[in-house]
């Protein structure tokens, strides 16, 4: 027996089933790959994100008449639980949107992005469990002349949509960096906003007893300060906002060794940490004030980290510790787990 095709897009359910799978996939990745790439490069990666998000949005009407219906009616206790994941990619979506079109920020610490990104992570439990228990089983004979078009109807759609909503940003002046964050607070630091790593909280910071570790030598934060240069960079954060500031600035690569040792690792007073290569030592710099001005305790006073072209989560702050390591920075995982 064939299953009738019984939409628009000519898809059967398990069709249906399978793009909502591949895009829910592809919205994870891409929206990591927004963080992870270098910023001249995350707007590939956030373009993808942002028409898989449309796709998955014009596929929600066929969603509801395929098989959510078919589970309402067979009525598994479970059928609710599928409920809260759907409401919950629904509401992420909305979030992401309301974030991008600049309509609504959110509240405080539950910034609209924020938000979007805890439901899109908290998704992956229950996708998994949702593809696990209720599998697609996709075949070869779903490859289809008509699905394959729908396909690439679907896609279309998404990219037309997507290209409209940025037409129409672009001639309200919306000016997004390719990440997707709005501009904020550019050359007024005291404005800027202070992020920290999820369960993280600023130091008290005593400039006195602040002990910075280069190598395993203690060294003046002072003396240090005085050697800065002063840079222009935008700092990009992953909750969806950027700043361009006047850094100033000493770079790292001066400051270290010839010692050998594959990766530099910064540390955090929190404990927080990330590896660089040591050939990315060059465009990584010790960061002591912003236009002459000292840091703030919750930019990272007294020392933070300036690495220009990376996310918010590479810029470290309150530095205490930098060390060599053989350890290889791209193995690291994409963002710390402490
Ligand atoms: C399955 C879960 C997710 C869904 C359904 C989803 C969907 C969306 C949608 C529909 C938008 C609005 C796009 C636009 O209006 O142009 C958006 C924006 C965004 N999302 Fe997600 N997203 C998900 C997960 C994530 C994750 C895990 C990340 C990051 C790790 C992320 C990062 C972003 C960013 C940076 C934007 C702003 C893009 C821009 O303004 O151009 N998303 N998302």
């Amino acid at each position: 027996m064939s299953v009738q095709p019984s939409n628009r897009f000519a898809f059967t359910a398990r069709q249906v089933n399978v793009i909502l799978e591949i895009l829910f996939v592809v919205l994870i990745l891409s929206g990591l790959g927004s963080w992870l790439l270098a910023l001249d490069n995350a707007w590939i990666a956030a373009t993808i994100h942002s028409i898989a998000g449309f796709m998955l949005v014009l596929m929600v009407p066929l969603k509801l008449r395929g098989s959510v219906m078919t589970g309402f009616k067979r009525g598994r206790l479970t059928r609710w639980l599928s409920t809260i994941f759907g409401l919950m990619l629904l509401s992420g979506i909305v979030l992401g949107w309301l974030h991008t079109t600049a309509i609504w920020w959110g509240i405080g610490y539950w910034s609209a992005m924020w938000t979007h990104l805890l439901l899109g992570f908290t998704g992956i439990p229950l996708f998994l469990w949702h593809t696990a228990t209720r599998p697609s089983k996709p075949k070869l004979v779903d490859l289809d002349r008509r699905a394959l078009l729908s396909a690439a109807g679907l896609a279309g759609a998404g990219a037309v949509v997507y290209g409209t909503q940025e037409v129409v940003l672009a001639a309200t002046d919306q000016k997004r960096a390719g990440t997707g964050s709005h501009e904020i607070a550019s050359f007024e630091p005291e404005k800027m906003p202070s992020m920290q790593w999820i369960n993280d909280t600023a130091p008290r910071v005593d400039l006195d007893t602040w002990d910075l570790r280069i190598e395993g030598e203690s060294v003046e934060i002072d003396a240090l300060a005085e050697q800065t240069e002063r840079m222009v960079a935008w700092l990009d954060c992953t909750d969806g906002w950027r700043s361009q500031q006047r850094w100033d600035v000493v770079p790292l690569d001066r400051l270290l060794s010839d010692r050998p040792g594959r990766s530099v690792k910064v540390t955090s007073a929190t404990g927080y940490s990330r590896l660089f290569d040591r050939s990315d030592a060059k465009n990584v710099y010790l960061c002591f004030g912003y236009d002459g001005k000292p840091l703030q305790r919750g930019h990272g006073a007294p020392v933070r980290l300036v690495a220009p072209n990376r996310r918010g989560p590479w810029w470290i702050k309150w530095v205490v510790d930098i060390e060599l390591t053989d350890r290889r920075a791209w193995l690291q995982l994409p963002f710390p787990a402490t």
